[in-house]
């Protein structure tokens, strides 16, 4: 599908496999998002520009490569998208964050937003917006419309697992956003919820219910 990356990797899959077993604890569960989220990380920033910066090793003066313009935006949709967001920022600190606060109604399945702050001059900057699910995309649709109005231009969206219906419905809302998963699940159950999935990201984070 054009504007959508699938993370293939061994180690992404294997994880994941780990991440759906519902026998796994909460703690595990926690830990191997954090994990799977720097492979993601590598993936999602694979094509970052470059510029070089005049440094001195302890032999000689070297044009070396460096991230070439602002610092990055994760913009994380609350609560699950900070799963996710923790590992991001192991390996890129000195990104900038905006947080995004939106709960699906389970009736409706519209997103409901409580909470937004981000940095204020996101046109200038990359943003990569993080949320594990991408189920009926309302969420997403929703995170993105409103940082676009805020200013951003170049946006990015990473998730963990997809539904089909929810891939397309992104990409029909925000063409110019591509997306990164680990996984095009099956398709989405009559509640809304990814199958095969791993259930409610949130809860199995955080050990809600
Ligand atoms: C989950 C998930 C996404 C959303 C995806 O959040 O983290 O934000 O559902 O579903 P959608 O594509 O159908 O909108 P949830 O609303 O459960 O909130 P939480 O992260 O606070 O648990
Ligand atoms: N949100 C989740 O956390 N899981 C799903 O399967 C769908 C939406």
């Amino acid at each position: 599908m054009q504007g959508v990356t699938v993370v293939d990797h061994p180690l992404v899959q294997h994880k994941l496999t780990i991440m759906r077993d519902k026998e796994t604890s909460t703690a595990g569960f926690r830990r191997l998002l954090r994990e799977i989220s720097l492979l993601l990380c590598y993936e999602v920033t694979r094509d970052l520009e470059l510029t070089t910066r005049r440094i001195e090793t302890p032999l000689q003066t070297i044009d070396a490569p460096t991230l070439e313009g602002k610092k990055l935006v994760f913009a994380s949709v609350l609560r699950a998208g900070n799963g996710l967001l923790d590992g991001m920022l192991d390996l890129v600190p000195a990104a900038r964050v905006a947080h995004v606060g939106l709960y699906r109604d389970h009736e409706t399945l519209q997103a409901v937003e409580y909470f937004f702050k981000a940095p204020s001059d996101l046109a200038n900057r990359l943003v990569i917006v993080v949320d594990p699910m991408l189920a009926t995309a309302n969420s997403a649709i929703a995170a993105v419309d409103k940082l676009k109005e805020k200013g951003a231009t170049n946006l990015r969206f990473l998730c963990l697992l997809a539904a089909p219906e929810g891939v397309e419905r992104f990409r029909a809302a925000h063409p110019d956003v591509p997306v990164f998963t680990a996984s095009i699940d099956e398709k989405l159950n009559e509640k809304g919820y990814i199958v095969p999935g791993l259930g409610d990201a949130g809860d199995r984070m955080y050990g809600t219910k």
